[in-house]
């Protein structure tokens, strides 16, 4: 693969982060990043996650004993809660309405798969709608992280921490879940490309399991 887009050269540059120069980042630049967020895909574009900026050096503190005192969530300049709110999967009739507006479903939408996915919301556990919640807020924090990248930025997804105490720290309610903090900033370190399993090893023809035809 020789010919490389500007999109793929981000996804290439994009490492995980975990020292930060002290400088803080801008207001524009944490809009920008949001942005890349707000514009991810979702199912029936639910649209679950939801950011808290945090700047304040006490919280990010805190932060980081939450996340068993990992040195990079104190010393970014910003760290931004991802959650994701499970009620939004209760919006999808008016997510629904809204496809259907854009043209993007069509009318008869209303009538086949709103009522059929009521029906299956009556029974889904908590548990079916964290991994809706968890892939779907994935899309929007790995857009952030490749558009920090784009911008010179670098940023690193924590997902090991204690949720209740990150709850507490930024008074996130009941059925909104903590899916990762993500710290950013200016890099101060310009690590090298971490190993990935070769191509070969993860894909197959037509088949699972089959290497070639
Ligand atoms: C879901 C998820 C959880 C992660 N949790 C942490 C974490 O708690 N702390 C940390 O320093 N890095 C964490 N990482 C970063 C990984 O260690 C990193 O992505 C991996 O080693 C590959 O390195 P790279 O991102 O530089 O390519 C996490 C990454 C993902 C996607």
């Amino acid at each position: 693969m020789n010919s490389i887009n500007e999109v793929l050269k981000s996804i290439r540059d994009r490492r995980s982060v975990r020292r930060f120069k002290p400088e803080s980042i801008s207001d524009h630049q944490i809009n920008v990043l949001l942005e890349s967020a707000r514009l991810a895909p979702s199912g029936t574009n639910s649209q679950p996650w939801r950011f808290v900026i945090v700047r304040d050096g006490n919280t990010r503190k805190k932060l980081q004993l939450a996340a068993n005192n990992q040195r990079h969530v104190g010393t970014a300049p910003v760290v931004i809660v991802c959650c994701a709110d499970l009620d939004s999967f209760a919006e999808f009739p008016q997510r629904v309405d809204e496809l259907i507006d854009v043209g993007a479903l069509p009318e008869k939408t209303r009538t086949s798969f709103v009522p059929a996915l009521k029906k299956s919301m009556t029974t889904t556990t908590k548990s079916n709608m964290l991994v809706a919640a968890a892939g779907n807020t994935a899309i929007a924090i790995t857009n952030m992280m490749i558009q920090a990248t784009e911008m010179g930025l670098g940023s690193c997804w924590v997902r090991w921490y204690d949720e209740k105490k990150v709850k507490e720290i930024v008074e996130i309610p009941d059925n909104v879940e903590v899916m990762a903090l993500l710290p950013i900033g200016i890099p101060d370190e310009h690590p090298s490309p971490r190993p990935r399993i070769p191509l070969k090893d993860i894909t197959f023809c037509e088949k699972y399991g089959v290497k070639e035809l």
